[in-house]
């Protein structure tokens, strides 16, 4: 367990811009800042941070937290481990209630895995730089492929020795669980239970995180054998999940965001070699085809992709479907192609970074347009050949989610082709069509227009969460505010004579929320969990004179609270000015205001509960057998009417009997 004190440092420490600002590029809009939503993908960024509140809120999807939520679920991390990562990022020191060894028994499992990886890191990395083996076979082939010491130590490179177990029988000494070893695939354990290294006699390229952890593995066969793969990968596990990471982003986000392109290479020496020339902003795919969710974590630091090619026409067609899914999230795609025989990797060693930078900006040529011109080459003459083309090249085209884009590419494609642009566009609106419906059917978005009108079953529901909710955002946004009410007791020989000399009363709205729903606990019985605990930890406080305030609830050591409350504080509460006209009154102070909008919310959740009752005990008026038990319910449900006119009169509803 991480200790109170610990946690509130986090919290006093960590800005909220600089957390989601490693992930998001963001821009200030008023006392603001606004980005791209991470956690679902748009266009126009509605995602907003609020370094004042220490909050953010995405208008698009609704996810609002602090910055230890954003945490968790950015990286998939649990409370514990999006607490250590901001302590870790602000050098906090994290005091724990538990000693050394207990504390790697008690460990949930995926944080397990994270430390035996960062162990195996640092464990391949002595191995290269101070071991005899690892020297004269690791060190030497780098230092062959002219890496420096600063980019070993940057991307911290390894070596793993060729005995059979020297890895899992270092690992297992310092405590680490075979468990655990084996589940991060470093480990393999064979059917007749004997343990031995995945990575044996192979250079080690960790994989890092985004934030820098790493967890998973590639290890390079230092002489080729055709028996034996050049690369042994770590498999998936809890924590490497290839389909979602890129080699290298961990290091080029920065610069990603700060050049605002992104390049994309195969392979994980190409990264290191651009990069020890100077070329930052570069992931790899891992010689895999990209997903989408690759292609969405570049596009959260930058909307353009240029991809480097080595000059074989074989490769390159095959890659060309794939460069289809980058349009279709929207992104920006050029292409640079590498001289004849050379990669990205050789390129940079053979000329200067100043030259290989120069090349990189001078050669860079639009996708489509590559594309078109490309495929032109085989086409020439055969009338057969440039149909499929020019529907395979608008099918590319249609991809593009932006009409403008879309119209300019039409433009460029048809002098290219030397086909009319209103062929083009034919073709293309037919596939569009198609893109559109499936679009439609996968969201099941219909426009209100075209929807079919079919007549929806009622669902009645009596659920008072929305009610509750609202109470739970005047607590937490308003609770400290004064209420003024007259006193009914006033000049009343009958109580204390402190009491009966006060005009008026002075309340906070905590407290008079609270006393109302105490006044009557069983009937208002909060349905919603996490609000029933806020509503406690009111009266806890109440009870000491304390208003617990908005601050408190945001950085409440339950994360689901803070959530909540993020959530709720962005939507401030719309006082009505209705009731100002309804009761013709003049002058309508703030807090009169406030007093209505309190009384009905409670009335509100009144409201709900006595519909809720009335129903119920209808029903049970089928059930009943003796004249008495009827009598007695239908008594029961005239009182709870009589009380529904109350209440409705109070919220100013006409009540149709
Ligand atoms: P490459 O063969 O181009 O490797 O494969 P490379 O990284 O450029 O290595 P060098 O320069 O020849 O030493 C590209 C990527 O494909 C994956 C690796 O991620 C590699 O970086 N790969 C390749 C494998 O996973 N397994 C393999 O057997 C080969
Ligand atoms: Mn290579």
């Amino acid at each position: 367990m991480i200790s109170k004190d610990t946690i509130n440092r986090i919290f006093e420490t960590a800005r909220i811009e600089e957390v989601v600002g490693e992930f998001v590029s963001l821009k200030k809009r008023g006392v603001n800042l606004l980005g791209r939503c991470p956690f679902h993908n748009e266009k126009t960024p509605s995602f907003t941070v609020s370094p004042a509140k220490g909050i953010y809120k995405c208008f698009g999807c609704g996810k609002a937290g602090n910055s230890v939520n954003f945490i968790m679920e950015h990286e998939h991390y649990t409370y514990p481990e999006a607490l250590r990562y901001l302590a870790k990022k602000y050098n906090i020191e994290v005091d724990e209630d538990f000693n050394k060894t207990e504390d790697i028994e008690n460990e949930n499992a995926k944080e397990s895995l994270y430390i035996i990886s960062s162990f195996a890191a640092k464990y391949f990395h002595e191995n290269l730089l101070n071991n005899d083996e690892g020297k004269a076979i690791g060190l030497t082939y780098f230092r062959e492929r002219g890496f420096t010491d600063a980019t070993i130590q940057k991307f911290q490179l390894g070596y793993s020795l060729t005995e059979w177990g020297s890895f899992t029988d270092e690992a297992l000494k310092n405590g680490y669980k075979i468990e655990f070893l084996e589940k991060t695939g470093l480990t393999i354990v064979n059917e007749s239970k004997k343990q031995y290294d995945r990575f044996r006699g192979r250079v080690m390229f960790p994989i890092h995180n985004l934030s820098g952890r790493v967890i998973g593995f590639g290890g390079r066969i230092i002489k080729t054998d055709p028996k034996s793969p050049k690369y042994v990968n770590s498999p998936q596990s809890d924590i490497y999940n290839k389909s979602t990471i890129l080699y290298g982003a961990y290091q080029a986000k920065k610069a990603i965001i700060n050049l605002n392109t992104c390049y994309l290479v195969e392979g994980y020496t190409d990264v290191i070699s651009l990069h020890q020339s100077g070329v930052e902003n570069v992931v790899a795919s891992s010689g895999t085809s990209l997903t989408i969710e690759q292609i969405r974590l570049i596009g959260r630091y930058s909307k353009n992709i240029t991809v480097l090619y080595d000059a074989d026409p074989a490769g390159i067609k095959a890659s060309l479907r794939g460069i289809d899914l980058i349009l279709e999230e929207g992104l920006n795609v050029k292409v640079v192609l590498f001289p004849e025989g050379e990669d990205p990797d050789s390129y940079s060693k053979k000329v200067s970074a100043t030259e290989l930078k120069e090349y990189l900006t001078k050669n860079a040529v639009d996708f489509i347009l590559f594309k078109t011109n490309l495929l032109l080459e085989d086409t020439k003459g055969d009338p057969v050949a440039k149909a499929t083309l020019i529907k395979d090249i608008i099918a590319t085209i249609a991809k593009i989610p932006d009409p403008i884009i879309r119209s300019t590419y039409i433009k460029e494609c048809s002098s290219l082709m030397e086909v009319s642009e209103t062929v083009l566009i034919a073709e293309l609106n037919k596939l569009r069509r198609k893109v559109k419906d499936k679009e439609d059917y996968d969201s099941s978005i219909v426009r209100e227009d075209e929807k079919p009108h079919v007549p929806q079953p009622q669902v009645i529901t009596h659920s008072s969460e929305p009610q509750e909710k609202d109470i739970i955002r005047l607590l937490i946004n308003y609770g400290a505010m004064e209420l003024v009410l007259m006193n009914p007791d006033f000049q009343n020989d009958d109580v204390d004579i402190e009491i009966a000399k006060e005009e008026y009363l002075r309340i906070s709205v905590a407290q008079f929320i609270a006393d109302e729903i105490n006044n009557n606990k069983d009937f208002l019985r909060f349905e919603n969990q996490l609000y029933e605990i806020i509503l406690e930890e009111f009266n806890t406080n109440l009870s000491e004179n304390i208003i617990p305030n908005e601050q408190y609830f945001l950085q409440h050591v339950n994360p689901d609270i803070a959530q909540l409350t993020a959530d709720l504080v962005t939507l401030p509460y719309e006082l009505s000015e209705n009731w100002k006209t309804q009761h013709k009154i003049d002058v309508v102070t703030e807090d009169m205001l406030m007093m209505e909008a309190v009384i009905s919310a409670i009335n509100n959740l009144k409201m709900k509960k006595v519909v809720a009752l009335i129903d119920e005990k209808f029903k049970r008026l089928n059930d009943v057998h003796t004249e008495e038990e009827r009598n007695t319910l239908l008594e029961e449900v005239m009182q709870l009417i009589n009380l529904k006119t109350v209440i409705s009169e109070a919220l100013g509803i006409v009540v149709v009997r």
